[in-house]
């Protein structure tokens, strides 16, 4: 959630830490701050608020400095102020240090540091690290001698980044669960917290792992392990490239996700559907142990939660394998039944994500086999499960995900066939299958073209103070993720449910002029839909139906029809219907004057608990 940023080389490091957390800010945050060397001092700029407003702290004369660190602060201890935002420095401003996690101890250490006459800026845990680094750093001690010491007296989840007014071509870092890259490049090396704001400046990427410390110099990269011994890594070159992490010319990264939807399909899928109308993974558990599962538990946060929901109409109706679906923070405190035969799939966007990670690590210490379905390769997620299939998605910078969603619907869709494939299931139908999922790319870019009429409906209900998202079946879990889409980024109170449980309660909502989202791909339960969609307009609601319907049938019936292409499939009829919602998420923020890619209170990645 934090993002980190730091420079030491050829450049100006100022302008380039600056352009890094600009690349970041799709993670969320609610301050920023940097330090630079100056002279033989570091100054730290810092300020509460958007990027923009430390821009302008700073001003438009960039210092000239060949070394900074940089920081975009999501407020955990402490709220989002000046002297709370990052860099912080030691007791004796030596230091400047910057740190994405939380400090478990930080408390205990605070008083025994404020017993020695120590005094502190801010309530941050952060700054407290910084003091006790900066103990550590006496005469005769290097930089990375006085992290490794200053590390082993905290406890917590974190990557630190520490420079030093004293060692002025070196940049520390150190990594405890929380992520850090770094970059290679020609008299100059960088890091961050993502890659996408690397490859502005190069292509050779390294990731630290949990437990590793670097040490930057305009010379290079030496990685160390807790103890100061030398580790060997190696570089790799990400295939995203700048422009795939950047706006390409729409307004807002949201609005770029959810139209390049079509080509997310189409990578998805890529190397996964053979010739012969089958389904190839790459890395999967072997025939052996998919014939032997007995359950199926997918675990999982928000938006990727509600992908396993559509995954569990699949695997129960499709390959009749119970499946659960939990959320990652319930099923890690929830004691939960596991079958030794289990299957526990992980889904997560960022891979990163706290819940998930301790619901991983618990599956894997009771001996569950574990399957990630990531969209960033050498996160957490997918470096700990036991076989990982990736989403393929390419970078998701708005923090509402859209088409990481879409994407990981469609893996989990294709290992429900790939097991059907290996199980030898009757009835499948696999060649007919593939061949609609070849088409789906197609079927996702007809629905773009409703982009206009939901502008429209949008308009129509701007001042709306409630939404319901409603549906059955695979329908009913798509309003689930369309509900919480315009919750994110309109902050508009939204009722959400299978159209079944209307009457049960949440009929009691509607009032004359209430919109009411309906998904009615499910031709089996149309009828029902119908009266459904009767049951509001009585009490004056108004009806937007997205259907695959070719036929007219709720022409008559609703106060707005969508139509979505039919794919043949039901799971991707229901599937297509995300393009609309989302759409619709997406102008409702628009018209309201929503800040889109960073909502309040929302964070991309989601580190901590
Ligand atoms: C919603 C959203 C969040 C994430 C959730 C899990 O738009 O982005 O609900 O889906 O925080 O994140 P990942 O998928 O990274 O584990």
């Amino acid at each position: 959630m934090c993002g980190i940023a730091g420079y030491v080389g050829h450049r100006n490091a100022v302008e380039v830490v600056l352009d890094q957390l600009q690349r970041l800010e799709y993670r969320g945050y609610d301050s920023a701050g940097v330090a630079f060397l100056d002279g033989d001092s570091l100054k730290t700029i810092k300020r509460a608020g958007k990027l923009e407003e430390l821009k302008q702290l700073i001003g438009a004369d960039l210092p000239d400095s060949n070394l900074a660190i940089a920081h975009s602060r999501w407020a955990t201890h402490g709220p989002p102020t000046d002297l709370n935002a990052h860099p912080h420095a030691d007791q004796g401003g030596r230091i400047a240090l910057i740190h994405n996690g939380i400090i478990e101890n930080y408390l205990e250490l605070k008083e025994e540091l404020v017993r020695k006459g120590h005094s502190f800026q801010s309530e941050t845990d952060t700054e407290v690290a910084a003091h006790v680094i900066g103990q550590e750093y006496g005469e005769g001690t290097s930089l990375e001698d006085a992290v490794r010491r200053g590390v082993k007296r905290m406890k917590g989840a974190y990557a630190f980044v520490v420079a030093s007014a004293d060692e002025p071509d070196k940049i520390v870092a150190v990594r405890a669960a929380s992520p850090l890259v770094i970059g290679l490049g020609d008299g100059e090396t960088m890091l961050a917290s993502d890659i996408p704001a690397l490859l502005p400046y190069t292509r050779r990427v390294v990731i630290l792992e949990s437990g590793q410390l670097a040490i930057l110099t305009p010379e290079g990269l030496k990685v160390q392990n807790l103890a100061g011994a030398e580790v060997d890594y190696v570089p790799f070159e990400p295939d995203w490239d700048v422009a795939s992490a950047e706006k390409g010319g729409f307004e807002h990264f949201m609005l770029k996700e959810i139209t390049e939807q079509p080509e997310v399909v189409h990578q998805c899928l890529a190397g996964r559907l053979t010739e012969g109308g089958k389904i190839k993974f790459e890395q999967i558990f072997s025939d052996h142990v998919l014939q032997d599962i007995d359950r199926i538990n997918v675990i999982a946060c928000g938006t990727a939660y509600h992908a396993g929901l559509m995954a569990k109409h699949v695997f129960e109706r499709m390959l009749r394998l119970p499946t659960d679906v939990f959320y990652s923070s319930e099923f890690r405190y929830g004691d939960p039944v596991l079958s030794p035969k289990s299957l526990a799939i992980f889904v997560s966007q960022s891979g990163e994500t706290a819940d998930s990670l301790a619901a991983l690590r618990l599956c894997k210490k009771k001996r569950i086999r574990t399957l990630g379905i990531v969209n960033v390769v050498g996160s957490s997620i997918a470096r700990e499960c036991d076989r990982v299939l990736f989403t393929q998605a390419g970078p998701e910078i708005s923090v509402a995900s859209t088409k990481a969603y879409t994407a990981q619907v469609l893996v989990l869709f294709m290992l429900a066939l790939y097991v059907a494939q290996v199980r030898e299931m009757p009835g499948i139908r696999l060649r007919e299958t593939t061949a609609q999922l070849r088409k789906f790319g197609d079927y996702v870019q007809d629905a773009l073209q409703l982009e206009d009429e939901i502008k429209r409906v949008a308009q129509q209900f701007e001042d709306a103070k409630l939404v319901f998202f409603l549906g059955r079946g695979a329908d009913a879990s798509l309003a689930l993720e369309g509900a919480l889409k315009l919750k994110e980024i309109a902050y508009l109170p939204t009722q959400e449910c299978p159209a079944g449980e209307m009457k049960h309660g949440p009929l009691a909502l509607i009032e004359p002029g209430v919109p009411a989202l309906f998904g009615a791909t499910d031709e089996g339960v149309r009828d029902k839909i119908v009266s459904n969609v009767r049951e509001v307009q009585a009490r004056g609601g108004q009806a937007i139906v997205m259907t695959t319907d070719d036929e007219g049938r709720f022409d008559s019936v609703a106060d707005s029809v969508l139509k979505v292409p039919q794919s043949g499939n039901p799971y991707l009829n229901a599937l297509i219907t995300i393009v609309p919602l989302q759409l619709f998420a997406y102008h409702m923020a628009l018209v309201r004057g929503c800040e889109i890619d960073q909502p309040r209170n929302l964070a991309k990645s989601v580190t901590v608990e």
